[in-house]
């Protein structure tokens, strides 16, 4: 990468803002594996979480402060003794670390929110960063609500902030409030006013998509002097969510004659960090979603098909293949030996113990056996969603659906827990209704399904279905999920996953029943 270009620090905060987002409840196991992945994309920072928020935030920080080396960890707190030191033990273990302290500023919050004046707003965050300076050497500041802050009391507040020890100051359109020339005008104004920002100290921007402009307002951030930005991967987050990690990353790529600008980001990564990202939160990913939709490079129409393949530039600003986009790429079929296999798993970026592989490989076999082409979307749907790392201790047997007009579906689930069997029949709604009840006949989990949601892994009339379920047992959330060409079958499969994952990480027994 030439270095004539300005860096961009890629601050990405999936795990935390992201997370926030309405029903995109993570276990601390499934944050963990995304920050293995945002590490494999190279991103500079990953938000772990909000430590004093729950002990179970407190222990996903701590896993990924253990494990994670390449990328600095972050830990979100209020101006709080109390949360900074949660963070301080969060963080204990990361190789580097940052404390990400915040406190609105603008007048609707103090007056409504905090009932502090301007000068006890200067006074907390002076005091809170200078007393946390003993456990951090990297200090990031945010005044909450900055957007709406008047600019004038927001450069004080910064400048209190930075001569307390802030190496970062994170300005952020909470509310998705600002357009792109009034937020660059106030990136110049507070760089006029603190010179120091964007060279010595850090200078953040962490837009929200209210409006639709977040990706819009940090790149005009990024021209006017800002030199990191806050994202997510898929645009998650609180309300309409915040900047998309990879809308950024490709505009500052794809635009560098006029942005002038890089990113360390592995592009290569970013299709696969989508797809997990999706998967485990259960947010589908619209399909003319900018990047990482299903039909952000197809061309439908017969002119721009003639231009692509004229040349590919006449209508594709970005060559897919750079972000990892293998398309419908036709890979394995029946006759394929485990060899071959075994290579695309490989080439796809997993490493599989010979046990998994074996699982894995009788997976692909039954798929191959009901699908003409098995594409590498279908293998990888294999590897993240069905080898699950839990046992898988409610298994399906068999079921028979009936669904005729105007009569109630009907299901007959036939389950199998530790060699023994269970049956049990229901009417419902629906097939999947009817099968949901007779699953919970046997099981009588009393969960409550909070989503319900379905997609297609590929194109084409045999494509695999992928459904996502979040169940609520009690106090717990989980997601689960199914593949089939049968979308009834992945639907039991999702429900039987969340279960099984349910029993795995709140149980101490084995069996769900009732006692959940
Ligand atoms: O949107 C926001 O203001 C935040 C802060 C905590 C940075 O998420
Ligand atoms: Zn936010």
């Amino acid at each position: 990468m030439p270095n004539d270009r300005r860096p961009i620090y890629i601050f990405d905060t999936t795990l935390r803002d992201g997370e926030q987002s309405p029903g995109a409840s993570l276990t601390p196991e499934e944050k963990l594996d995304i920050a293995r992945q945002l590490e494999r994309l190279h991103v500079d920072v990953i938000e772990a979480g909000f430590p004093a928020s729950s002990p179970g935030e407190m222990r996903a920080v701590d896993m990924i402060a253990r494990e994670i080396r390449g990328p600095v960890i972050c830990g979100l707190s209020r101006m709080l003794p109390t949360d900074i030191d949660a963070c301080r033990q969060a963080l204990e273990k990361a190789r580097k670390k940052r404390l990400h302290v915040f406190l609105a500023t603008s007048q609707i919050h103090r007056q409504y929110k905090l009932k502090k004046d301007k000068r006890e707003i200067l006074g907390m965050v002076s005091k809170n960063i200078c007393s946390a300076r003993k456990d951090f050497e990297q200090i990031e500041f945010s005044p909450e609500d900055a957007s709406r802050t008047e600019p004038k009391f927001l450069a004080e507040v910064v400048r209190a902030a930075m001569e307390a020890g802030a190496t970062s100051v994170n300005i952020p359109d909470t509310v998705g409030y600002a357009v792109p020339r009034e937020f660059s005008e106030l990136i110049h104004f507070l760089i006029k006013k603190n010179p120091a920002l964007g060279k010595k100290i850090i200078l953040s921007v962490h837009c929200h998509n209210d409006l639709g402009m977040a990706v819009a307002n940090s790149l005009a951030a990024v021209l006017a002097g800002a030199n990191q930005v806050e994202c997510t991967i898929n645009g998650i987050g609180e309300r309409a969510g915040n900047a998309s990690l990879e809308e950024i990353v490709m505009a500052i790529d794809t635009r560098k004659d006029f942005v002038g600008c890089r990113t360390g980001i592995r592009l290569k990564e970013i299709m696969k960090s989508s797809r997990l990202v999706s998967s485990l939160t259960g947010m589908v990913v619209q399909p003319n979603k900018a990047i990482v939709g299903r039909n952000a490079f197809s061309h439908e129409s017969g002119i721009h098909q003639d231009g692509v393949l004229k040349k590919r530039q006449t209508y594709e600003i970005m060559d897919p293949k750079r972000i990892g986009w293998v398309g419908n790429q036709l890979l394995l079929g029946k006759l394929s030996g485990r060899h071959a296999f075994l290579e695309r798993v490989k080439k796809l970026g997993f490493s599989l113990s010979s046990a998994d592989l074996d699982r894995a490989f009788k997976r692909f076999k039954d798929l191959a056996d009901k699908k003409k082409y098995v594409f590498d979307e279908d293998i990888e749907s294999i590897l993240e969603n069905d080898m699950a790392k839990f046992p898988m201790a409610w298994k399906l047997e068999s079921m028979k659906v009936h669904c005729e007009t105007s009569k109630q579906p009907h299901a007959l689930i036939r389950l199998s827990h530790e060699n023994q069997r269970f049956e049990a029949e229901s009417d419902g709604t629906g097939p999947v209704d009817a099968c949901y009840k007779a699953v919970e006949k046997i099981v009588k989990s009393g969960g409550r399904l909070a989503h319900y949601g379905i997609q297609s892994i590929t194109s084409g009339i045999d494509a695999q279905g992928e459904v996502i379920v979040k169940l609520q047992v009690g106090s717990n959330e989980v997601t689960g999920r199914g593949t089939s060409t049968d979308i009834i079958e992945a639907s039991v499969k999702a429900y039987l996953f969340a279960l099984n994952k349910i029993a795995a990480r709140f149980m101490s027994g084995p069996s769900v029943q009732s006692s959940l």
